[in-house]
């Protein structure tokens, strides 16, 4: 990786004065935008056929993931984490690094800790000119244009964010007695996720948004990826993530319908720095995080789990199998939040119970079975000649008697030429794609998150959500 070379040659700049953030800024609002990049043909279809093949490859990709950092007695000084196979249906933010800012957009995404920009003028990509992108014009980072941007050293506790507390196995080639560590960087990270991957060196810059800098800020410089057209802001519960290197108290967001075209609309993401004590929003229901008891698998523990434990369906309660509704000692189970995904995820004991009841109640139309072939979507039924239709309504019951009540567009989506056939926008795996029996039983993805405020109050350990309808704010 010769590339990865023209970043030590940078020359190391002395820290510098950073200013001062502004004492009255308790929120920073950001712009989200729904990341719709058009298939060639541009259909409707083929989008919702391209999402349905993502979901399954993200979801493949949570509930196998694996991170080595923190058993990796490792003799290369290159040590692999795991990152998700990038979402087609996902929403972006644009940050501010260094000094001047130089502004990029990044994949928001709650399924991941790292936040890394492509960067350098020499950024490889490869197998990314897929849709509407350009790979020779992919913004980039350019640390030599920023006086703020230093190397991060592998003594650095940062470094250790990601490479593990062992300070032995990120500082090859250097003896802690003989104390020449300080000379020696972080080592190259390279994140995999299915085909591809990104790499690059640890930098430490200033994140700066109007009004508020966040000095020393641990971001990723990728020099090389592949399928990685721009950065990912990784917002999970690892030490290196926004939220945490931030100390956000909480953020919010509103997703905006999917239309799945590139109209440039986008809504908010609110991030809270300071504490606001137990105060829940109003309007907003809530339901605890839980933990997941296992160390057995570290990936998992970055992730947002709830406790979600049966579904209203027209009025019929149908309870999750308990050895699925939350993560047991093998770590495997349970259901996360995330904002990568975007159709939700079961796995098929629930989602065969969940489908089942839908079928009992729409039993008076038949399955569309040559559209649930062609489009991957498990079930869809086929409405011809009705034009009032009559869905069930679907409903998220939480542990503690927290309820989602989702809006029929966030699960029934219609597909076919005519409209005339409707499919449920939840995924399961087993028939094209081999089913995934380890890690979170089910993922909420942003399709079933449109038109809610969502909070993930990390201060309180909560995630709230209530009805809203989302403006766009272009
Ligand atoms: C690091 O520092 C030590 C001691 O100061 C020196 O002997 C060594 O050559 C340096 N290594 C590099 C790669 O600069
Ligand atoms: C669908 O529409 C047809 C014609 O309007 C009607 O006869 C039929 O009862 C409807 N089916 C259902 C299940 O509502
Ligand atoms: C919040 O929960 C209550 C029942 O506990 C329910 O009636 C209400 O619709 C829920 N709000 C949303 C946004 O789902």
């Amino acid at each position: 990786m010769a590339y990865l070379h023209i970043l030590l040659t940078l020359s190391l700049l002395s820290l510098i004065t950073l200013s001062s953030s502004n004492p009255n800024t308790n929120t920073i609002t950001l712009s989200l935008s729904p990341i719709f990049t058009k298939s060639p043909s541009s259909d409707l279809f083929h989008s919702l056929k391209k999402a349905t093949s993502s979901s399954l490859k993200r979801a493949h990709h949570l509930k196998t993931r694996k991170l080595s950092k923190k058993n990796s007695p490792s003799s290369s000084s290159t040590i692999n984490t795991q990152v998700f196979a990038k979402s087609y249906g996902g929403y972006s933010i644009n940050l501010n690094f260094g000094t001047p800012p130089q502004t990029l957009s990044f994949v928001l995404d709650t399924g991941s800790s790292l936040v890394w920009f492509p960067c350098t003028s020499h950024y490889l990509c490869s197998n990314c000119n897929f849709a509407n992108i350009n790979p020779t014009n992919i913004p980039t980072f350019i640390p030599s244009k920023s006086s703020s941007t230093r190397i991060i050293g592998c003594t650095n506790k940062k470094c250790g964010y990601v490479f593990g507390s062992n300070i032995e196995s990120r500082c090859q080639g250097c003896n802690p007695q003989f104390q020449n560590c300080n000379n020696i960087t972080c080592p190259t990270y390279i994140l995999e996720y299915g085909l591809g991957s990104t790499a690059g060196l640890l930098l430490s810059e200033n994140l700066d948004f109007p009004g508020y800098i966040v000095p020393d800020f641990l971001v990723g410089c990728s020099i090389f990826s592949t399928e990685q057209p721009s950065g990912i802001a990784g917002f999970g519960r690892g030490a290196e993530s926004l939220p945490a290197q931030m100390g956000l108290t909480k953020f919010s967001y509103c997703l905006l319908s999917h239309n799945f075209d590139d109209t440039p609309v986008n809504s908010n993401l609110v991030l809270q720095t300071t504490s606001t004590g137990d105060g829940k929003t109003s309007g907003l229901n809530y339901t605890t995080f839980v933990q997941n008891p296992s160390m057995s698998n570290p990936a998992f523990l970055e992730y947002y789990y709830v406790n979600l434990r049966s579904f209203l369906i027209g009025g019929t309660r149908v309870k999750i199998p308990f050895y699925l509704s939350s993560p047991g000692m093998d770590g495997n189970g349970g259901t996360i939040v995330d904002s990568g995904t975007t159709f939700t995820f079961m796995e098929r004991p629930i989602f065969d119970l969940v489908a089942r009841q839908f079928e009992l109640q729409l039993a008076n139309f038949p399955r569309a079975t040559d559209i649930e072939a062609a489009s991957g979507f498990n079930l869809c039924f086929d409405f011809t000649g009705n034009n009032s239709i009559p869905f069930p309504e679907l409903v998220f019951q939480f542990k503690g008697g927290a309820e989602m009540v989702l809006p029929v567009d966030d699960y029934f989506s219609l597909v076919g030429d005519g409209g005339n056939v409707a499919c449920l926008t939840i995924m399961t795996d087993g028939n094209s794609v081999p089913a995934t029996n380890t890690g979170p039983a089910m993922i909420l993805g942003n399709y079933q998150q449109q038109n809610f405020i969502i909070e993930f109050d990390l201060e309180n350990e909560r995630f709230g959500f209530g009805a809203h309808i989302c403006q766009s704010n272009a």
